[in-house]
This record gives structure tokens, sequence and C-alpha cells, in this order.
């Protein structure tokens, strides 16, 4: 089928907190609440009727994620040993949401490198693991603050937010039901992420990103082409979180763990690296690409081991960090905003024809991928 309206990626924009937290200022919070566990319950764990809590180390950190250091939006709380969460001060109804404000600095950043017109923007999609309310949309705030007329929504499919949100976005281009629409994707990871959890509690970080997907007859000179998308869900409960507004009429559970992120990242590591693997390359194939051709890929940022795999498997060697750019070693995972981020620091040295995959993964599972080139 030949579309009238050719979607193509005008701009990204990327917002990160200023405050990090290094894996040695992370593991020293994380045991000294281990010791204190240990001490308060000494008794019970002599008497066996307790198991003490194991402590958490950098090496490992590193060994088994790839990851040396995070942002978030509150670095104090998340270190102090009786908070591990961050604690941000409640805003009026009348002001700016937090998930709002991250999410407009980054559509900003998009707006501006598109020399883009905020009144030119046609829908804003938020896509992103965690929205801070379910109404009204963080989307509808964001359009809002923007000066932006004409509808926004938001949408979660986790990891894979803010590919899924392309091909919204990208969908409404090709429809004709817009002409110029920004995918924000606002990550406040660190407020579902359980701090106090060995096995996680280095995982991620927070950021905000943008992508302006529009109509290529209204796009700046310098942008990429979206030659195609794909997505796929199978659900698995490897990931999961069962925070919810139907908790409250549990209180005795409200604060339980599963009211946060938790996972079988083996299981994960194992099952998600052949789906997606598989998926990039049945779909390059249907679009006509040579996999091993591709100039860069700019996976999701959940795991430097995984991404290894998943870009040896679709190159066919092992991938440099020039073809396969990491930037969770510094940010962590940032959810739906990992492969975006690897997008937008990593792709203004690319020449015009050059051929690439954004590509996410996660809970759901989810899978997206959105093969662009660049124009020129
Ligand atoms: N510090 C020190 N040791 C730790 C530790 C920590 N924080 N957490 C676990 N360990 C230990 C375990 O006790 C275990 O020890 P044992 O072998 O003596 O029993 C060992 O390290 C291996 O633990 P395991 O949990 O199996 O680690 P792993 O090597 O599988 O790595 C993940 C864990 C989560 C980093 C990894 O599985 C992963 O990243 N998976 C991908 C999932 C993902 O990122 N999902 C996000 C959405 S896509």
């Amino acid at each position: 089928m030949t579309w009238t309206h050719r979607p193509v990626i005008s701009a990204t924009g990327l917002y990160t907190p200023p405050e990090i937290i290094t894996n040695e200022e992370l593991v020293d919070s994380f045991n000294a609440y281990v010791a204190r566990h240990n001490a308060d319950n000494a008794e019970a764990i002599a008497a066996g009727a307790l198991a003490p809590l194991a402590e958490s180390s950098v090496e490992f950190i590193e060994k088994a994620s790839g990851i040396k250091a995070r942002h978030v939006v509150a670095k104090a709380p998340v270190l102090d040993v009786e908070v591990m969460a961050p604690r941000l001060p409640e805003r009026g109804n009348d002001e700016l949401s937090i998930l709002a404000e991250i999410g407009v600095h980054a559509a900003r950043d998009a707006l501006a490198r598109a020399g883009r017109d905020a009144s030119q923007v046609d829908a804003v999609l938020c896509a992103a693991s965690n929205m801070q309310r379910p109404y009204p949309a963080m989307a509808i705030e964001i359009q809002q603050a923007l000066g932006i007329e004409g509808f926004g929504f938001d949408m979660n499919v986790a990891c894979s937010s803010a590919t899924f949100g392309i091909q919204t976005a990208a969908d409404y281009i090709r429809a004709g039901s817009a002409r110029s629409v920004l995918v924000v994707s606002p990550e406040i990871t660190s407020g579902h992420l359980n701090w106090r959890d060995r096995d996680s509690h280095f995982i991620f970080g927070d950021v905000a990103t943008a992508v302006l997907v529009e109509d290529a007859a209204l796009a700046p000179a310098a942008h990429w082409d979206i030659l195609g998308t794909k997505l796929k869900t199978v659900f698995s409960n490897a990931i999961r979180n069962n925070f919810g507004f139907l908790n409250r009429a549990h209180p005795e559970s409200a604060g339980a763990p599963d009211k946060l992120f938790v996972q079988e990242g083996r299981k994960v590591f194992k099952e998600v690296v052949p789906m997606v693997s598989a998926m990039i390359v049945e779909e390059a194939d249907r679009l006509g690409l040579d996999p091993r051709g591709l100039r860069r890929l700019w996976l999701h940022q959940a795991n430097a081991g995984m991404n290894r795999l998943i870009a040896q498997r679709v190159m066919g060697h092992e991938a440099s960090e020039d073809e396969s750019p990491t930037v969770l070693d510094t940010y962590g995972n940032t959810s739906s905003a990992g492969s975006i981020i690897a997008f937008h620091k990593h792709s203004d040295d690319l020449a015009g024809g050059d051929t690439g995959l954004i590509c996410s993964f996660g809970a759901g599972y989810s899978v997206g991928t959105v093969f662009v080139r660049k124009a020129g």
C-alpha cells in the first residue's frame, strides 16, 4: 500500500536530572540498611527463624549489568536508610506535575532541534512505564504546558512504551489524522524500584526523552525516515508490578514488595534475548534490509550482556561500541527512554543513507522495532 503521508523522526530531546548516584554510594547505603536490619533482628537470625540479609557489591552490579551510575530526581531520600525511596514534595493541582515537568524539558529540546513551534504540533503521547496519576492524562498536562492544540493521551507498554508510541504516532501521520506528534517518555523509575531489594536495587535511573514524529512534507531537512515499525507482546509474569488503585482495599498489602518492580532477571534474560533477536532479523527481512548491514543498533538499555548477545545475533559478529552504543553505564535502565537516549546521543555522526534500528524490550513481554534511515 502506498501512503500519501510518510512518517519521519524530525528530532529527539533529552532531559537528564542533575543528581547522580554512583554504585559506590548506592552499595554503601544498601549495606548500611542490611547491617541495621540484621542487627535489629539479631535474635531471630540467631534462632534460625529469619535469614540474614546479604550485602550488595559494586563488583557484582558492574559485572551482572554494566551499570556504573544512574541519574535520579531525588538523591538524598533514596540513599537515606530510613527512607530508600524518592520523597518529592507534593505539588498543588495548579502546579506542573514533576512527570510533566521533566517531559516538557525533553519536549522543548526536541522542538528546538527541529525548529518547530509548539503551535504546529497536533498531538502529544505520554508513553512511559509509570504514570504519576490515572487522570487527567500526563500527556494533556504536557500539551497544555507547551501550548499545543489538538489531543493527547497516556500509554503504558512498560519498557517498550516509546517505540509503541512512535508506531502509534507514525500511524496517525500515515492516516492523515495528525501531521506532527510528540512522543514524550518521562521515566521516574526510582519511584517503582525497590531500593531495599539486593537483586534489583541497582537497576534503574530517572530521565525524560521526547521524539517528534512528523509528516515528511513538514519535517526539517535533517530527519530520519521511518522505514518500518513492528510491535509484539507476549504475556509474562517474569517482570511485574502489582501497584494499583485496588490495593487500597487491602491496606495491609499496600506496602508489600510486589507493589514495586519485581523480576526474575535470569528468566527475562534467557527468554527475551532470542525473542528480540528473531524479531529484528524477521522484520529486517520483511523490509528488504540485511541485518548485518545495519550501521547502528540503538538497543533498549537494560543489561549490557543482553545487548551484546542481541547485537551479535543480529549483526553476525561481536558489535563494537560504535555499532551498538551503551548509555546504560551512566544512566542505568531508564525503561522506555533507554533506546531513545542512545539514539539521541549517538546518531549525529551517521551519514545520509545510513540505516539503523531503535529497539526496545521489557515487561509484558513487549518488543518494539523502529528501522530508520538518515535522510540526505
Ligand atoms: N550484589 C552481590 N551479589 C548479588 C547481588 C548483589 N546486588 N544480587 C545477586 N547477587 C548474587 C546472587 O546471590 C547469586 O549468588 P549465587 O550464585 O552465589 O547464588 C549471584 O549473584 C547471581 O545472581 P542472579 O540474580 O542470578 O544474577 P544475574 O547474573 O542473573 O544478574 C540481573 C541479575 C538482574 C542483573 C540480570 O539477570 C539481568 O539484568 N537480567 C535482565 C533483566 C532486565 O534487565 N530486565 C529489565 C527489563 S528488560
